[in-house]
């Protein structure tokens, strides 16, 4: 998704720029662009290719400057094109570009705002709402360029973080927010804007996150912020001590492949002790929170909602909770009838989601104040829209198609399904001896799954040569089923469909002959034997099956039966483990078909738009 790399400095800052580029290119993003000011010139490079491609630009052209703001863009509004990247310039009469701006977010009045502009004094270049902002401030331009980005934000309906830079008051940035993120780094004699701090944690002391209606004024020595009131506000300043580490591939070909391997760690890391899990697992704070809820929201989207359509299966048989799963951008627009003890579960990798953001905050307006998030990302906009939260620890993803994300979400959902059963005293010391014992022994199970890669690669060069494919599960494996459809999709372009299997004589079948590869996800659980005879109905339409099964499901190679034997059946937790041949098969399709797997086309990482 888009992403907002600026700074003012004394240095030459073009490659500090770009550089941030780089380390969100992971976000996915079809164009970028740079500009920077020098000796009162304001110059430009903007490129369909990568960020090198900038970099490249930059060098042939040598430019360069101590001010500068740079982007990467995910179409919104207008296609992809050299003329929609951004920065966007407003010129004087003379021609001559005097605003510069970079904008992530959606304007969704910018038409309106367009019309009234006077058509004679613009010249529009681009199709996007953010050409509309940079002449709206050029029109508003009082000598102030502070004053003046307040004054136009309130004509703002809509979403936006943006960068803006005035030629005549070279001397700041300014930056504003309204449900995008945007954060402040504080360096040494310099200052930046960023959407992502893993842009710039290098390069700064301390990082501050600006809160929605904040319009902030940079300057290499100072910054000021102006709150949503029009009153200067301290925000209180993070040190960052963990530099994040630029993230490298290692012996990997891919970050999809080597966040697949990183999954034993991710999830151990997550479990924490998990030896000593008791009610304040999640910490002494939750308790009248968790006495108090009698029902679970959740809201998410993505692989993440798959994750808590898991959690239902979980929540609801260990502690007998009744939940709802929302896909967030439909909650926000129905009519639901809200139950004040209902604990809000917002999950999200990135915590930055738009419309898991919003949907946390319509549950909010709808008098639900119990709110938790699980999420990857610590101080994110969720983590901080939420009462409590739990980080998952898969470390930074940089896949778009989401892994160890994944996984990890599950493991604090289980986590949080027995924690609520304790509190519920209706789990047996017993049964939580069993589920603890399963969980210590995840990472190494997941470990053995992993092993099982070259097997899976001979599947992926039959599903390779297909245009489509199903994907079967039941009960708590459905979900898995949808999120190893998912990954195909995503990675390899091959369009893939998961139905729960008793499903399947409901249309599905329809589809089947023997073109269509159906993989069923079949545990040795209650299921089984459903499962078996959902199998027989794809058998009997030449469907050819890709089994995944353990020994205690008994289903043997046949004709036109593949099966590929997990380790031993793990109870409550196997969706964890049956997640990973299916992210495996995915991943190696793709790689055959040469597909850009951790950049999929037309995806973002974190999708901060509506
Ligand atoms: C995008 C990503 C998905 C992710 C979804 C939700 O679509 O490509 O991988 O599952 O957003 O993201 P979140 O960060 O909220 O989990």
């Amino acid at each position: 998704m888009c992403g907002i790399v600026s700074a003012i400095s004394y240095r030459n800052i073009a490659f500090t720029l770009t550089e941030g580029l780089l380390r969100l290119e992971y976000r996915g993003y079809d164009s970028c662009g740079i500009a920077l000011f020098k000796d009162g010139e304001l110059t430009r490079v903007r490129s369909m290719k990568r960020v090198s491609d900038l970099e490249k630009q930059l060098l042939d052209c040598r430019f360069d400057g101590c001010i500068g703001l740079a982007h990467t863009r995910w179409a919104t509004h207008g296609i992809p094109s050299k003329y929609n990247a951004h920065p966007h310039f407003s010129r004087d009469k003379f021609g001559k570009p005097t605003i510069a701006l970079v904008h992530n977010g959606i304007i969704e009045n910018y038409e309106e705002l367009r019309n009234s502009l006077d058509k004679d004094s613009y010249d529009f270049e681009s199709q996007t709402d953010t050409e509309v902002l940079a002449h709206l401030l050029n029109d508003f331009y009082d000598g102030d360029i502070f004053r003046t980005v307040l004054n136009v934000t309130k004509l703002l309906k809509g979403s936006y973080a943006i960068a803006v830079f005035c030629s005549n008051e070279p001397d700041r940035i300014i930056g504003a927010r309204q449900g995008s993120p945007l954060i402040i780094g504080i360096g040494v004699d310099e200052n930046y804007l960023s959407s992502d701090s893993l842009a710039i944690s290098d390069k700064i002391k301390d990082l501050i996150y600006l809160e929605d209606g904040d319009i902030v004024e940079l300057k290499r020595k100072s910054i000021n912020i102006i709150d949503s009131n029009g009153s200067y506000v301290e925000r209180y300043k993070h040190s960052v001590n963990n530099i994040i580490a630029t993230p490298n591939l290692g012996k990997y070909r891919h970050y999809m492949q080597k966040e697949i391997f990183e999954q034993p760690r991710a999830v151990a890391d997550t479990l924490h002790n998990v030896d000593n899990l008791s009610h304040d697992f999640f910490g002494q704070d939750y308790y009248d929170l968790f006495n108090n809820i009698d029902s679970v929201l959740i809201v998410a989207c993505g692989t993440s909602y798959y994750a808590g359509m898991t959690a239902k299966y979980w929540i609801e048989s260990l502690a007998k909770i009744r939940v709802d799963v929302e896909i967030a951008s439909e909650y926000i627009y129905r009519d639901s009838v809200p139950n004040p003890n209902t604990l809000v579960l917002a999950i999200s990798q990135s915590g930055e989601t738009a419309d898991t953001l919003s949907a946390l905050k319509h549950a909010k307006s709808l008098g639900l104040k119990n709110t938790m998030a699980i999420c990857n990302m610590n101080n994110s906009a969720i983590v901080r829209e939420c009462s409590f939260s739990y980080i998952t620890q898969a470390g930074i993803e940089i896949g778009v198609a989401s892994t160890k994300a994944f996984t990890t979400q599950l493991t604090a959902l289980f986590l949080l399904s027995i924690t609520l059963a304790r509190y519920r005293s209706i789990l047996g010391k017993e049964q939580e001896v069993a589920y603890c014992r399963d969980l210590r022994h995840l990472p190494s199970a997941i470990g053995s799954v992993l092993s099982l890669e070259p097997l899976i690669m001979e599947w992926a060069k039959y599903f390779a040569h297909k245009g489509n494919s199903l994907f079967l599960g039941r009960g708590r494996h459905y979900p898995i089923a949808l999120e190893g459809a998912l990954k195909m999709k995503e990675v390899t372009y091959i369009h893939a469909e998961a139905y729960p299997a008793g499903e399947l004589k409901h249309g599905p079948l329809a589809l089947v002959s023997e073109h269509m590869p159906v993989v069923v996800v079949a545990p040795s659980d209650r299921l089984l034997e459903k499962l078996k005879s959902n199998m027989q109905e794809v058998r009997a339409r030449g469907g050819n099956l890709y089994v995944l099964a353990d020994k205690g499901s008994t289903i043997s190679n046949d004709s036109g039966i593949n099966v590929i034997h997990m380790p031993e059946y793990y109870g409550m937790i196997s969706p964890i483990l049956y997640t990973v041949p299916l992210q495996l098969l995915a991943y190696h399709t793709a790689l055959i078909l040469g597909t850009d797997i951790d950049k999929p086309r037309n995806l973002a990482k974190s999708v901060t738009v509506e």
